[in-house]
């Protein structure tokens, strides 16, 4: 079985762990080149010294993750203030005011995403969505799997959310006009159709799937990717953290659920 609560593992034989990719140079960077040599397969084997040499994937993920987390919570917290359009339109300007050092922080967000993505997709590549059952830390065979197709639901949800959207892409948010424009996206996606007819309200739920998604993504992943840094080491530590990190989930759901209901057109 292969021990992985912390990075450095101490396994005996073929990795337990849902990675597949022990073996590789410590010193491996953050650099995508080495990123699409990974062999996820079966032919990967297992290579590492069991003695700490081998890099998981999931030390990647753990950070980048960490990284997207910290904007989404930022990022829901703000459309929350929906509630105020003043309020809201407020942060929206304060935001645009980092003027040249917004998009510098919006492509390097953009790039720290694709890396998660790039090597989650790669992880994901061997074991699909099938139901993984035995030891290996990921929390649950359950935990692991929802993990899975959360990502999944949020990789169509972002890549929807940021196209139609985003300004770059030519999307529909006016930061001028942040409450309707934000609105009618979301509310009255299809033009010509009323608010609440079907295509429209299909969209909505899309939102509404993507919110819940996200937070249980990040709710997971901050539990597991603890573990995988080796912050959270014995088996109690990290049903403690675990717990804390549900309990305080409720409390980023309802900021996302604000927003979705606040930017209903009322
Ligand atoms: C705002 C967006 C996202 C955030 C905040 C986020 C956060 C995280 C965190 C913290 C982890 C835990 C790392 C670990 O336990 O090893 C994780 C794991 C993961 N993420 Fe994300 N993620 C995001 C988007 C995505 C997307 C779009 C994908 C699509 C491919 C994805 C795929 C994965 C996978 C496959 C795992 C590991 C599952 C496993 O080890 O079985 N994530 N994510």
């Amino acid at each position: 079985m292969c021990v992985e609560a912390a990075p450095k593992s101490k396994c005996g034989g073929k990795s337990n762990c849902g990675c597949g990719w022990h073996g590789h140079a410590k010193t491996a960077a953050l650099n995508p080149r080495i990123i699409r040599t990974i062999k996820f397969g079966e032919e990967a084997g297992h290579q590492c010294s069991c003695s700490g040499g081998g890099r998981c994937p999931r030390e990647y993920l753990a950070p980048t993750g960490y990284v997207l987390g910290g904007f989404l919570i930022l990022h829901l917290v703000v459309n929350s203030l929906a509630l105020w359009p003043g309020k809201f339109q407020s942060a929206v300007n304060r935001v645009h005011s980092l003027g040249v050092l917004l998009p510098i922080l919006e492509i390097g967000l953009i790039a720290v995403l694709i890396i998660h993505i790039a090597v989650g997709l790669r992880l994901m590549r061997r074991d699909k969505l099938n139901f993984i059952t035995g030891d290996h830390f990921h929390g649950s065979p359950m935990r692991q799997w929802l993990q899975r197709v959360t990502a999944l639901i949020m990789l169509a949800f972002i890549l929807f959310h940021v196209i139609t959207l985003h300004r770059w892409f030519g999307g529909r948010f006016d930061p001028n006009n942040a409450f309707s424009s934000a609105s009618h996206a979301i509310w009255q996606f299809w033009h010509g159709q009323p608010t609440g007819s079907f295509p429209n309200l299909l969209f909505a739920q899309f939102y509404l799937l993507g919110i819940v998604a996200s937070v249980y993504h990040l709710t997971n992943g901050v539990a597991t990717g603890a573990e995988v840094l080796g912050w959270v080491k014995t088996p109690a530590a990290q049903e403690r953290f675990w717990r804390i990190c549900v309990i305080a989930s409720p409390a980023l759901l309802l900021a996302g659920l604000t927003a979705w209901y606040a930017l209903a057109v009322r």
